[in-house]
């Protein structure tokens, strides 16, 4: 996939505009959709397997909503409250083109090392391989490079839907709170522009355009700060097979050979089986007719 052409011409084309800080996406989702329970569920299983991350002391990540019972929202794209402005596209801190890197590092740079770790997951809250994101931040004091491409880069996630960013944390500069920027695009979907804030930041309760909704799980460790934060998109997906298809009460159950005639419950019904068959997820007596009639 030619991913960095995908972005750049949607970039240029879809007439973004910004304020001071990159903040309009009038493509982006406009509202926060919730993503069912039980399909988080299965993606927090399947991210908990990929990568044991627990990070405590800050709000809860989309992989974790669903010990909870909490469900999700979309990551909400950033919004400065001012119309988008064409002749604003992109702001004066954006830069396109940066290059292909997880290390936003190099030598004699000052600044705390910060490493940012998450998936990207979709509405279905399910992973989202070779998803862009494109970081930019400013510099220990607070500046951007803005000839350069100085703590610029980009990455894909993998076939996990993980990413992980190695840089510093960003400096303090007039007007805002502590933060990150980033622009995530699954391919051929739309770019959200947003920002990753730090909890505890007391210039967090001024700045108009912080959201707590973008505030990452922050942690000391491995000489600096370690962070984690998982994006949920607006792209549509099937919620697939999801690791306990077994409602509570019900008796049908993955994995059971069924015969003709085998009586089960499933979601409060009873279905009587028409076929021999192994239970399959996916297979539930409601959606199989070809298996189960309704008893
Ligand atoms: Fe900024």
């Amino acid at each position: 996939m030619d991913g960095a052409g995908t972005h750049d011409t949607d970039r240029n084309g879809n007439g973004t505009g910004t304020g001071d800080d990159g903040a309009h996406v009038p493509d982006a989702p406009g509202g926060a959709r919730l993503v069912g329970r039980k399909t988080v569920l299965r993606a927090a299983l399947a991210a908990t397997a990929a990568i044991p991350l627990a990070l405590a002391g800050g709000p809860a990540l989309a992989r974790t909503l669903a010990a909870s019972g909490t469900e999700p929202q979309l990551t909400p794209p950033c919004d400065d409250g001012d119309d988008p402005t064409p002749e604003q596209i992109e702001g004066p801190y954006f830069k396109p083109h940066s290059p292909e890197r997880t290390s936003l590092l190099e030598p004699g740079v000052p600044g705390t090392r910060l490493t940012v770790s998450g998936y990207v997951f979709g509405r279905a809250c399910r992973p989202l391989s070779g998803v862009l994101l494109d970081f930019w931040q400013a510099d220990d004091n607070g500046a951007y490079d803005n000839t350069g491409f100085r703590f610029r880069g980009h990455q894909y996630t993998d076939s996990r839907g993980a990413f992980a960013l190695t840089t510093i944390v960003p400096g303090l500069y007039p007007g805002r709170t502590r933060h990150l920027h980033v622009k995530v695009q699954a391919p051929n979907r739309p770019v959200l522009t947003t920002q990753l804030y730090f909890p505890n930041e007391p210039r967090n309760n001024t700045d108009t355009i912080f959201d707590p909704r973008l505030l990452m799980t922050v942690r000391d460790g491995n000489g600096g700060r370690e962070a984690a934060f998982d994006f949920v998109l607006d792209v549509a997906q099937d919620p697939g097979p999801g690791p306990s298809p077994t409602p509570p009460g019900g008796t049908w159950a993955v994995g059971t050979a069924y015969r003709a005639g085998d009586q089960v419950t499933y979601g409060g019904r009873g279905y009587v089986c028409l076929q021999p068959h192994t239970a399959q997820p996916g297979w539930e007596p409601p959606s199989v007719p070809a298996l189960w009639r309704a008893v």
